[in-house]
C-alpha cells in the first residue's frame, strides 16, 4: 500500500513542511490534498529558510514529482510569487510540478468576500487568514466555482465575469463593494502564467504511479482541530484536513493508504479565534511563544500558546488513524523546569472526561494536568536518540502510553538535520 499520509494533529503549524521535506526522498511523489495559501510550511536547510504556501514540500528534491491535488484551492497570484521565489533561489520546478485541472481557483473577489464575511461576524470572527479560502470552498460545494482547467477554455473571461457578478450580489446586502479592480490585472497575468504550467488530471497521474509500484506521500495542511467537520466549528478552516481528505483531495482509493503520520508539537499553539483549553495567557505562554518563535508563517500574527492537550490529541489520532507520531519542537521546552500535559478535562458540571466535548462546551472545560520534570538539556546538540536525557525519554514513554501510538521522530530544531529517529 504505497500511499502514506502526513497530517497535523493540532491547530496547524505543527511542523508538517519540515517533516515532508525530510521524508520526501523515500517517496516518488509528494501531493498536497487540501487547503491553499492559508498554509505556510517552513523548510530549513543549508542555512536557508523557505516558506511554502501551495507548492508541495517535496519541491526541493528534483527527482520527486510534486502534485497540487484537486482538493486544493489555488490562488494563481500567490502561486506565481512562490514559484518566482523558488526560481530566484535556483530551484527548477519546471519538470516535476503538476497541478490538478480540478483544483478550485481563488479569485480576487473570494478574498474580498472573506474580508466582508469576517467583518460581518463582529465579535465571533474566525480569525481567518483572509486568503479567500472559505468563499472559494463555498463556491465549490455550491457548484459555481471556477477550476484550474477552466482557464484553458475559450470562455474563461465570461465565466470569470459571471462568478464576480455573483460575488457582487453576495456583498450587496452588506452595503459593501468588492473593490477588486486593482487586483484583476495581476490576476489575469497570473492566469496567463498558470496556463504555461503542467495542468493535468492528477488523479490519473497519481494512480498511474501507483500501478507502477511508486510511493506517494500525501501532505496535509492546517490541522485536525481545524477540520471542517471535526474541528472546533465554526472556528475552523473550510476543508477536510484529516487523513480521509487525502482520498477525495487526490482521487486515491482508501485501500492504497498505509501509514498515517501524525505531527504534533511537544506543546500546543493556535492562530485565530476559538476554544483552546490549555492556552496559557500568562508569562509561561509568553515564554513558549518566545522560545518557539511562535509567530505565523503567513500573517505574522503571534500564535496563542499552551501545554500539550492529550484528549484533543487522542481525538485527532482516532480520526486520522495515526500509525506513528512525530513530536516537534521538543527543544522549545529545554528551558522549562517543569512541563505540564493535560490528561483530561473537568467539565462545567464537574465531570471528568478524556473525550473532546462539543466546541461550545470545550470553551468551558478546565484542563487537568500531569506535571512532567524538565530535562535541562540543550536538545539542539543531540544527534541521536541514545543521547536523549532521561527526563525526555520518560516524557516520550508517558506520551506513548497515554496516546497508544509510537513516537518515531523527535524534532529538536527547525533544520532538516535536527530530526531524531527512534
Ligand atoms: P507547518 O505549517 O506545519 O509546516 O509548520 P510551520 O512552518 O507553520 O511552523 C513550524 C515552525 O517551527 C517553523 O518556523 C519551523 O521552522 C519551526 N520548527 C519546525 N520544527 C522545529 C523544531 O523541532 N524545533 C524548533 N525550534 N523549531 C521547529
Ligand atoms: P498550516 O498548513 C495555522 C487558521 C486561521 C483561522 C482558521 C480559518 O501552515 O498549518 P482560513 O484562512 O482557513 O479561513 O482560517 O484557520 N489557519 C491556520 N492556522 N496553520 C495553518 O496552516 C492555518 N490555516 C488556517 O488562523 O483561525
Ligand atoms: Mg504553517
Amino acid at each position: 500500500m504505497p500511499v502514506d499520509v502526513l497530517v497535523g494533529l493540532q491547530w496547524g503549524d505543527e511542523g508538517k513542511g519540515k517533516i515532508v521535506d525530510v521524508l520526501a526522498p523515500t517517496y516518488d511523489a509528494v501531493a498536497r490534498f487540501q487547503g491553499g495559501p492559508n498554509a505556510g510550511h517552513t523548510l530549513t536547510f543549508d542555512g536557508m529558510k523557505h516558506v511554502l504556501r501551495q507548492v508541495p514540500s517535496g519541491i526541493f528534491h528534483p527527482h520527486i514529482l510534486n502534485v497540487v491535488g484537486n482538493g486544493v484551492v489555488l490562488d494563481p497570484v500567490v502561486f506565481r510569487e512562490e514559484l518566482q521565489k523558488l526560481t530566484d533561489r535556483g530551484v527548477d520546478w519546471s519538470k516535476n510540478l503538476y497541478i490538478s485541472k480540478k483544483a478550485q481557483l481563488i479569485l480576487p473577489s473570494h478574498r474580498a468576500l472573506d474580508r466582508i464575511n469576517e467583518e460581518a461576524r463582529g465579535n465571533t470572527k474566525i480569525g481567518s487568514t483572509l486568503k479567500g479560502i472559505g468563499p472559494t470552498y463555498s463556491d465549490k460545494i455550491g457548484r459555481v466555482g471556477l477550476r484550474v482547467g477552466n482557464i484553458l477554455l475559450p470562455d474563461f473571461q465570461e465565466r470569470y465575469k459571471e462568478a464576480v457578478a455573483q460575488h457582487v450580489s453576495i456583498a450587496a446586502p452588506y452595503n459593501k463593494k468588492l473593490e477588486i479592480e486593482e487586483f484583476e490585472e495581476e490576476f489575469f497575468s497570473a492566469i496567463e502564467f498558470l496556463r504555461t504550467l503542467q495542468l493535468t488530471d492528477t488523479e490519473y497521474l497519481l494512480n498511474d504511479l501507483l500501478s507502477q509500484g511508486k510511493r506517494i506521500l500525501a501532505e496535509g495542511a492546517q490541522g485536525s482541530l481545524l477540520d471542517i467537520d471535526f474541528g472546533t466549528y465554526p472556528y475552523v478552516t473550510s476543508s477536510s484536513t484529516i487523513s480521509a481528505g487525502a482520498c477525495t483531495g487526490l482521487g486515491i482509493s482508501p485501500r492504497h493508504i498505509d501509514k498515517v503520520y501524525g505531527i504534533t508539537k511537544a506543546y500546543c499553539t493556535r492562530v485565530g479565534s476559538g476554544p483552546f483549553p490549555t492556552e496559557l495567557e500568562d508569562e509561561v505562554g509568553e515564554e513558549l511563544r518566545k522560545a518557539g518563535r511562535e509567530f505565523g508563517a503567513v500573517t505574522g500574527r503571534p500564535r496563542r500558546c499552551g501545554w500539550i492537550d492529550l484528549p484533543a490529541l487522542r481525538y485527532a489520532i482516532m480520526l486520522n488513524g495515526v500509525t506513528e507520531l512525530h513530536l516537534m519542537k521538543a527543544d522549545v521546552l529545554d528551558g522549562f523546569a517543569e512541563i505540564q500535559a493535560c490528561t483530561h478535562y473537568r467539565t462545567a458540571t464537574g465531570e471528568s472526561t478524556t473525550r473532546l466535548p462539543d466546541p461550545g462546551e470545550l470553551q468551558t472545560v478546565t484542563p487537568e494536568y500531569q506535571a512532567i520534570p524538565g530535562w535541562h538539556t540543550d536538545l539542539t546538540q543531540v544527534t541521536e536518540a541514545a543521547q536523549f536525557p532521561q527526563e525526555l525519554s520518560d516524557y516520550l514513554n508517558f506520551l506513548e502510553k497515554e496516546l497508544q501510538v509510537p513516537i518515531r521522530i523527535v524534532s529538536v530544531g527547525p533544520d532538516r538535520v535536527s530530526t531524531i529517529l527512534r
